[in-house]
C-alpha cells in the first residue's frame, strides 16, 4: 500500500512519528490528519512549541498544534476557534493572558484566553491600525528582548507597518513602517541587535522571491534593503513567508524560516516550507539553507540531516518503453535514465525496507513542468503523482516522499512519467534514519 495523500484524500496509514521536516511534503499530525495551520507561527513556552495557523479545511479558523521536537505535532483538542475567516493568526502574550491576532475583513481581530491552547474568546471588536485607520491584509508577530510584542501588518498604501501591542492587548502606536514597495507576509527576527524583516512580494497564491530588509533601530530606524534570501529563480523555494522562529539550544541558536507552500487558492492542499537560515552578522546577509529533508535538535539547536541512506541507481534498474540510459551532467555518476514519454518505466527491484512508513528520495530533473510530471507505485499499489505527496516535485532534484515499505529486501518501486515533461531519473535513496 502507498501511504500518502492521493488526490487530496488521506490514505489509511498507521501513524508513525515524523522523523524529518520535509519542505513541500504533506505534514501529518500525531492523529494522522494533515496539519492545517497555514499563515501561522510557532511560540515556545517552557519545553513546548505551539503552532497556530488558519485551518484551510475549516473556514479559516485558528487551529493549534503542540510539539516538543518540532516534528510531531498533536492537535489541541479544545478548539481555539470561536471565529471563522480569521486570516494569518498570530500568538502573543502582552500581559497575563494569551492573545491571538488575525485579520477579519481587513481589520485586526483579537482573541483572548487564560490558557495558551484553549478557550479563546473574541476580545473586543475589529479595529483598524493606528495612527491612520489603515486596513491591512497579512499579519506577523515579533517579541523583542524586553518583552514588548509587536504586530506586523501589510497595511494599505504598500506600508508594512509595525505597531506595539499594549499591555491591555490593544493595538498601540506605530513604531516603524517599511514603505519600499508592494510587500506583504511580514515576519521579523533579531540577531546581534539587528532587526531582520522578511517580506514577500504581492502575487496572490503564487510564490515570488521574498526579500529581507534590516534596521538597527526598531523605533523609527530606516530600512536597508531589499536583499534576496534565496536564488531569485527559486521563488523562495515556492513558498511565502509567514514567520521566523528562533530556537535557542544548548549548543547553537538556529533561525527557522517558516513559509507556506500554497496550493492555487490557499486551500487544504497547501503545504509548508520550513528551512534553517544562515545569518552573516558582518555583511547582514540572510540565506535560506535549502535541505530536501532535515530536522532540528530542539535541545541543542543543531540542524540534523539524514545520515543513513541506501542508494539505488536508475541505470541499474529495469528500464522499459522509451526510456534510455544516457549522459546526465547533473547526476552524481554522470548517467541517468531519460524518460521520453509515458511508455518509459523504471522499476527498482529488491529495495530494502525497514517495515512501515519510510522516506524515499527521488533524484530526478524535469525539463518542462507544465507538460507532465512523474508518478510512482510501490509494491503494485496504484500510481500516485509525486506532486500529490510533495509540492517540490519537478522543482528540486531531490524529492522525498513517505512510502510504506515492507520489511526486508522484497520491495518494488516503479517510476513513470505522464506527458512529455522530459524527465531524467538519476536514482533513489531510501532514508533509514
Ligand atoms: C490582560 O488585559 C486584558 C485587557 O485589559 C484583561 O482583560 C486581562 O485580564 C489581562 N490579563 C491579565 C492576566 O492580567
Ligand atoms: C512546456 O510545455 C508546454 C505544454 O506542453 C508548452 O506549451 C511549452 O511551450 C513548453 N515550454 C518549453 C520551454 O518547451
Ligand atoms: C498526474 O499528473 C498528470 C500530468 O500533470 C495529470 O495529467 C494527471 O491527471 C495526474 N494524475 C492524477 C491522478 O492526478
Amino acid at each position: 500500500m502507498l501511504t500518502l495523500l492521493a488526490f487530496g484524500a488521506l490514505a489509511a496509514v498507521a501513524s508513525a512519528a515524523n522523523s524529518w521536516i520535509v519542505p513541500g511534503a504533506a505534514w501529518m499530525s500525531t492523529s494522522n490528519t494533515k496539519i492545517d495551520a497555514h499563515g501561522g507561527m510557532v511560540l515556545k513556552r517552557g519545553d513546548t512549541f505551539y503552532w497556530v495557523g488558519q485551518a484551510a479545511s475549516h473556514s479559516v479558523q485558528p487551529y493549534m498544534y503542540t510539539s516538543k521536537n518540532l516534528l510531531d505535532w498533536t492537535p489541541c483538542t479544545n478548539p481555539q476557534n470561536p471565529i471563522q475567516w480569521l486570516w494569518r493568526p498570530k500568538l502573543a502574550k502582552p500581559n497575563g493572558s494569551f492573545w491571538i491576532y488575525g485579520q477579519v475583513d481587513r481589520n485586526v481581530q483579537a482573541l483572548k484566553s487564560s490558557s495558551i491552547s484553549d478557550n479563546y474568546a473574541v476580545a473586543g471588536s475589529k479595529v483598524t491600525l493606528p495612527p491612520n485607520a489603515y486596513t491591512y491584509s497579512d499579519t506577523g508577530m515579533f517579541a523583542d528582548d524586553d518583552g514588548t510584542w509587536y504586530l506586523l501588518t501589510s497595511a494599505d498604501h504598500n506600508n508594512v507597518q509595525i505597531n506595539k501591542i499594549n499591555s491591555d492587548g490593544s493595538i498601540g502606536t506605530r513604531v516603524n513602517v517599511l514603505a519600499k514597495g508592494a510587500y506583504e507576509a511580514p515576519g521579523m527576527f533579531k540577531v546581534g541587535g539587528i532587526y531582520y524583516l522578511i517580506v514577500s512580494g504581492k502575487t496572490g497564491w503564487r510564490s515570488n522571491p521574498n526579500q529581507m530588509f534590516w534596521t538597527d533601530k526598531l523605533a523609527g530606524g530606516s530600512w536597508n534593503g531589499p536583499y534576496p534570501i534565496a536564488p531569485e529563480a527559486q521563488k523562495t523555494y515556492n513558498s511565502q513567508n509567514t514567520f521566523e522562529l528562533t530556537v535557542v539550544g544548548s549548543k547553537k541558536t538556529t533561525y527557522v524560516y517558516m513559509g507556506d507552500s500554497w496550493d492555487s487558492k490557499g486551500g487544504p492542499d497547501s503545504n509548508y516550507v520550513w528551512l534553517p537560515m544562515s545569518v552573516d552578522t558582518g555583511t547582514k546577509k540572510v540565506t535560506l539553507d535549502y535541505h530536501a529533508q532535515w530536522k532540528l535538535n530542539a535541545e541543542t539547536g543543531e540542524v540534523v540531516l539524514p545520515s543513513r541512506k541506501r542508494r539505488y541507481e536508475a541505470e541499474h534498474a529495469v528500464v522499459e518503453g522509451r526510456g534510455v540510459v544516457g549522459r546526465c551532467e547533473r547526476c552524481l555518476n554522470r548517467r541517468g535514465v531519460h524518460a521520453a514519454d509515458p511508455s518509459a518505466q523504471v522499476t527498482f527491484h529488491n529495495i530494502i525496507g525497514l517495515g512501515g512508513p519510510q522516506w524515499v528520495q527521488f533524484h530526478y530533473h524535469v525539463a518542462n513542468r507544465t507538460s507532465g510530471e512523474a508518478h510512482i507505485s510501490v509494491n503494485d499499489a496504484p500510481a500516485v503523482n509525486i506532486s500529490a505527496m510533495n509540492h517540490r516535485a519537478g522543482y528540486h532534484h531531490v524529492v522525498p516522499v513517505l512510502l510504506d515499505l515492507k520489511s526486508g529486501g522484497e520491495n518494488r518501486i516503479v517510476f513513470g512519467v505522464s506527458g512529455e515533461a522530459g524527465v531524467v531519473l538519476e536514482g533513489i535513496e531510501v532514508v533509514e534514519d
